[in-house]
């Protein structure tokens, strides 16, 4: 199985995608991770990724477009794709790339969330910048404060997550990615959009029941 997560930023796309692993057993691909990580260790990737992040503007789509294909190449299960694609182009480009890696799309799932309740989430977010766990001072705090309950290194608050920023990412969601959702609705790919306000483990339930009726 092959699904997309599609969501503003601070919809849960992280929190769902990791909770996904568990039940469904697919690999979580999250392009902000991979960028971030590439950041951090400072490589060719991540001194083009780390400007356009900072502003909350997208990285350009060849050097996304790059990273997915060698994602492609290096899995043998089922992907959830967590933030990507993210424009048009990156959609397009998508579906001849799964289909020369053997791969078709099952699902887009799309996650609603009201605004307020994302700049809510996303002020909140502590993140882990070794094993990538996500927790939230308001909703899920660590055991310990400031330490990742998972590895016990200490908790981040991402450089992108000041409140400039989240307004310009949100800007940028809604002009570049929510297109996407009418794109695949014209598209034979089924498109389930759920409610993300709700308890997290009960958007994972709506999710896999969803998938269960549209039998992907
Ligand atoms: P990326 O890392 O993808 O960020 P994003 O899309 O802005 O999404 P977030 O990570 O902020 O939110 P999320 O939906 O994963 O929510 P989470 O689960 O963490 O991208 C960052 C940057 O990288 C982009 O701005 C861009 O520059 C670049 N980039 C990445 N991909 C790209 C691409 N394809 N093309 C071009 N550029 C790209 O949850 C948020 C918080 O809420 C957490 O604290 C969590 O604990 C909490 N929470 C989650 N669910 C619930 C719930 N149900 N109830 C209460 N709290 C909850």
């Amino acid at each position: 199985m092959n699904l997309i997560l599609l969501g503003a930023p601070g919809a849960g796309k992280g929190t769902q995608g990791a909770l996904l692993v568990e039940r469904l057993g697919l690999r979580k691909v999250s392009t902000g991770d991979l960028l971030r990580e590439a950041v951090r260790k400072g490589t060719e990737l991540g001194q083009k990724a780390q400007s356009y992040m900072d502003a909350g503007d997208l990285v350009p789509d060849e050097v996304i477009l790059g990273l997915i294909r060698e994602v492609l190449e290096e899995t043998d299960t089922g992907i959830i794709f967590d933030g990507f694609p993210r424009t048009l182009v990156q959609a397009e480009a998508l579906g001849p790339l799964m289909k020369d890696a053997g791969r078709s799309l099952d699902a887009v799932v799309v996650l609603a969330v009201p605004d307020e309740e994302l700049v809510k989430r996303i002020s909140g977010r502590r993140s882990c910048p070794s094993c990538n766990a996500v927790y939230n001072v308001y909703f899920d705090p660590p055991e310990e404060e400031g330490v990742c309950d998972n590895c016990g290194a200490e908790l981040v608050q991402r450089p992108d997550d000041n409140a400039e920023t989240v307004r310009r990412r949100l800007e940028v969601y809604r002009a570049q990615t929510e297109p996407l959702i009418a794109f695949y609705e014209k598209s034979p790919v089924p498109v389930l959009t759920i409610d993300g306000s709700q308890e997290v483990d009960a958007i994972a339930d709506d999710i896999v029941q969803a998938l269960e009726q549209t039998a992907v």
